[in-house]
């Protein structure tokens, strides 16, 4: 298959998908195999650590063959493997690492450790080739919440973050409290299409004035709290309603400092990433909001905003044109900051 192509292997393994992608010349998906362990956390509700790192030591050999198998490619032809090293749940990602580092060691493969949410800010280089840094990146998965200025493809800068829930777990939460199950997210997506935005006025946080930090767990508890009442006056909830009317009051506050942020920072590009980012109503939105606004807004495809191994194949390339590497030192980061840890991943 080779023909001169530079081939990149990204695996992934830092929550509940075992995911292991193959991608050319950082732009052509060869394959992008994803084995979800939903099912199995459903029934508690949301990831339980230890389940799922014991998913991953079972399932990380059969998608690793299976990604070789859909890209027709051999070991041999990989040029580097790129691997999630945080943040994440250490558990998990000790499983992806430790298999990367087996697989390199074997194989004589460069190895590439990844931060998953330069991760998430790459996979829109896959599909939008002609955006480059400097732009400005809003990340909103099941983890995080930021807005980060894309300083380079290994430098970065966080203008705001979450203080409290990120926005996944606020949308996972509201799911769960109205009977939606888990993952809550595309649940509380579809349903929304279904209820009226502006049927309850729920708590907006916005912070003091200039910041661009986010508070989401007090439109959560408002949600709850709102149940509640009901509940205990006998009346009946739309829950139709209770999503469109949440998701509402959440994107707003994201949506506006967004839009401030490229204001302060003068940036004409926008490219969002992590799990959220498929949601459709933000999607939409920040469609009109930057139409108005003069910016170019980049979205990866829903199956590349989710956690997926191509994310972090695409980081990988971008890291290996600029020298980086890691060595068999690599460990694992939970709490890794995207601003300042980095180096750590490289090889001294
Ligand atoms: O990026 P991701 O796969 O994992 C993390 O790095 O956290 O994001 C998963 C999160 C979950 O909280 C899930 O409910 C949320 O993304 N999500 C959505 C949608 N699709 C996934 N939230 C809102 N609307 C969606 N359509
Ligand atoms: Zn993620």
């Amino acid at each position: 298959m080779k023909d001169n192509k530079h081939i990149t292997m990204g695996i992934e393994s830092s929550c509940d998908e075992t995911a292991i992608a193959i991608l050319a010349d950082g732009k052509d998906v060869l394959s992008n195999v994803i084995s979800s362990q939903i099912e199995i956390h459903t029934v508690y509700g949301g990831v339980v650590p230890e389940i799922a790192s014991r998913h991953h030591l079972n399932n990380i050999p059969f998608v690793f063959d299976q990604a070789l198998k859909e890209a027709g490619v051999s070991l041999d032809e990989i040029d580097e493997i790129g691997v999630t090293a945080g943040p994440g749940l250490a558990g998990c990602i000790l499983m992806g690492t430790a298999f990367a580092k087996a697989v390199c060691a074997a194989s004589n493969i460069p190895l590439i450790g990844v931060h998953h949410i330069q991760g998430h800010i790459a996979a829109n280089f896959v599909e939008h080739p002609q955006l480059k840094p400097p732009f400005l990146s809003l990340v909103v998965s099941g983890g995080h919440t930021h807005l980060i200025e894309v300083k380079g493809y290994n430098e970065f800068k966080i203008l705001g973050c979450t203080r409290d829930d990120a926005v996944g777990e606020a949308y996972d939460k509201v799911a769960r409290v109205i009977g939606l199950g888990y993952p809550g997210g595309p649940k509380v997506d579809k349903l929304a299409k279904e209820g009226d935005p502006f049927a309850i006025e729920f708590k907006r946080v916005y912070l003091e004035k200039d910041s661009f930090d986010f508070s989401l767990s007090g439109t959560k508890t408002a949600v709850i709290n709102y149940l509640h009442k009901e509940e205990q006056a006998g009346r009946s909830v739309n829950k139709a309603d209770v999503a469109a009317s949440f998701q509402e009051a959440v994107m707003e506050v994201i949506i506006n400092k967004t839009i401030d942020a490229l204001k302060m920072t003068g940036y004409k590009d926008l490219a969002i990433a992590g799990g959220v980012a498929s949601n459709s109503f933000l999607r939409d939105k920040l469609t009109n909001r930057c139409k108005e606004a003069g910016v170019n807004l980049y979205i990866p495809s829903p199956i590349l905003c989710t956690d997926n191994g191509v994310m972090i194949a695409s980081a990988a390339y971008q890291k290996s044109k600029l020298g980086l590497k890691s060595d068999m030192h690599l460990d694992v980061y939970p709490g890794l900051n995207i601003e300042s840890g980095l180096a750590k991943l490289d090889a001294k």
